[in-house]
């Protein structure tokens, strides 16, 4: 079967008070107009034509190559919108969902089952409708012996109709070509002087057409007018990706203070303790410990590693490995198996080898760094020379004493020392012990005779 969608995205949304196009703002990390388009595809949908207003030339840009666009350039109704949206299908035949941008948590299992019921049914149309507790706002569904008759907008709901609980989610499946029709026949003699989508039912059933409802859950209809309805639909669509990951087997000790974006996978028997972010396109293996207090943004973790109270931002981590608490691994790290990277160190465009141990407050900056070393409580590679950053290389199995200053650029082969307090400004051979300090005095009595 030929299945289309329409996905209307360009009222102003007023209520947002942005300058960001509606649709483009995020729940999860993914554009609101996105999961709605992930959906249609899911549903089956092989175009799908965003309808553009406000901000229009933004949402192109966003979703270029991704959707076809039509402009509606002055917002004259959710049908003078149809109109738009249905132009560059107009010569099919099939079924065209219409949809909306603003509207994210409209799953795929939902449209395809109303998909099914609408085809099933043989229906020119299918209103998606739900009940819900506080209809005030929506259209509201007039039914005569049980069958739909018209959907009725608020504004101009007599008082009985006002009564109605069960609401139009503004969602459809229409017959393409039976659409275009009833779309030639709308007028905008209404409360708002709009064209209605709406209208377009009772159209149909004074042609002789069949109509059909098919009742979803409240929740997928929600739509995004404002910043509280829009932390309100990121709530739930963080609840159910949060689900997925539990159902998928991972341990997470409070659900409610996880938040997760659309793409972040995580392995079994990993366990996630509270207050923890995981954003963008991040991986994490089996059987680790991530929390609490933990974000990971654009990062890898391999199996069996454990993060704690830190920040990883586009670096990746791998096996076995121990991070924090409190350390903060910045953009383009990589850092290997068995490493342990204790508190208040801070890595940033670095790589580190197995087996390194860099326990305490350092500071590895634009460094390679071997295998099995030893990084004193202090150290600070300095690779910034107030103009330029510069690259120093540690070999394998170095031990770097405390308080130890890296002069880069400046290489410290295999098996090198520094003695602790040294300023190293020149390479260190292999197997060699550099000492870069002032040798001590002792001035004996010194203190008591300074009275
Ligand atoms: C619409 C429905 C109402 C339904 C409600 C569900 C009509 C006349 N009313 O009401 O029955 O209960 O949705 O939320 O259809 N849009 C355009 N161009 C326009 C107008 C709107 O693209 O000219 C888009 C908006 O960007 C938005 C969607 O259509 O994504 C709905 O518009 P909105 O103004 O919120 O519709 P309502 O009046 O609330
Ligand atoms: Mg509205």
């Amino acid at each position: 079967m030929n299945i289309f969608s329409v996905i209307l995205a360009a009222g102003e949304g007023k209520r947002m008070k942005s300058g960001i196009a509606k649709p483009l703002h995020k729940i999860c990390g993914k554009p609101l107009l996105g999961w709605v388009l992930d959906a249609a595809n899911e549903a089956g949908s092989k175009r799908n034509i965003v309808v553009v207003g406000h901000l229009g030339d933004d949402v192109i840009a966003e979703f270029d190559g991704k959707a076809e666009f039509a402009w509606q350039r002055e917002q004259l109704g959710t049908g003078h919108a149809l109109m738009q949206g249905i132009e560059p299908i107009k010569n099919e035949n099939g079924t065209v969902m219409v949809l909306y941008g603003d509207t994210p948590l409209i799953g795929a299992p939902t449209l395809t089952d109303a998909l099914r019921a609408h085809t099933e049914g043989g229906f020119a149309a299918t209103v998606i409708t739900a009940v819900a507790d506080d209809p005030h706002g929506y259209g509201r569904i007039v039914r005569e012996n049980g069958e739909i008759s018209k959907i009725v907008e608020q504004k101009d709901c007599t008082d009985a109709q006002q009564k109605i609980c069960e609401i139009n989610s503004g969602m459809y499946f229409f017959d393409i070509q039976k659409l275009i029709f009833a779309l030639g026949q709308l007028k905008n003699d209404n409360a708002q002087k709009e064209y209605y989508a709406t209208d377009t039912i009772e159209i149909l059933l004074a042609g002789g057409e069949k109509v059909g409802t098919y009742t979803a859950d409240f929740r997928e209809t929600l739509g995004v007018n404002d910043r509280i309805q829009l932390a309100a639909v990121g709530k739930i669509k963080n609840e159910q990706l949060v689900h997925s990951l539990m159902l998928g087997g991972v341990t997470v000790t409070d659900p409610q203070t996880l938040y997760i974006g659309a793409d972040v996978r995580v392995g079994r028997d990993t366990v996630i303790y509270p207050n923890t972010v995981l954003e963008g396109n991040t991986e994490i293996g089996e059987n680790c410990i991530i929390g609490p207090g933990t974000t990971l943004r654009n990062s890898m973790v391999g199996n069996n590693t454990k993060v704690e109270n830190s920040v990883v931002d586009n670096g990746k981590i791998g096996n076995g490995t121990n991070v924090g608490p409190f350390a903060y691994i910045r953009p383009d790290s990589v850092i290997g198996d068995n490493i342990k990277i204790g508190d208040f160190v801070e890595i940033k465009n670095s790589t580190v080898g197995d087996g390194t141990k860099v326990s305490h407050l350092t500071y590895v900056g634009d460094a390679d760094v071997g295998e099995n070393v030893n990084f004193g409580c202090g150290t600070v590679i300095v690779n910034y020379d107030g103009k330029k950053k510069h690259r120093s290389t540690i070999g394998n199995n170095v031990f770097i004493g405390c308080n130890t200053n890296l002069v880069s650029p400046v290489t410290l082969s295999d098996g090198a020392y520094t003695a602790a307090g040294s300023t190293i400004t020149g390479d260190v051979p292999e197997n060699s012990l550099a000492i870069a300090r002032a040798r001590q005095t002792v001035k004996e009595g010194w203190a008591k005779d300074k009275y």
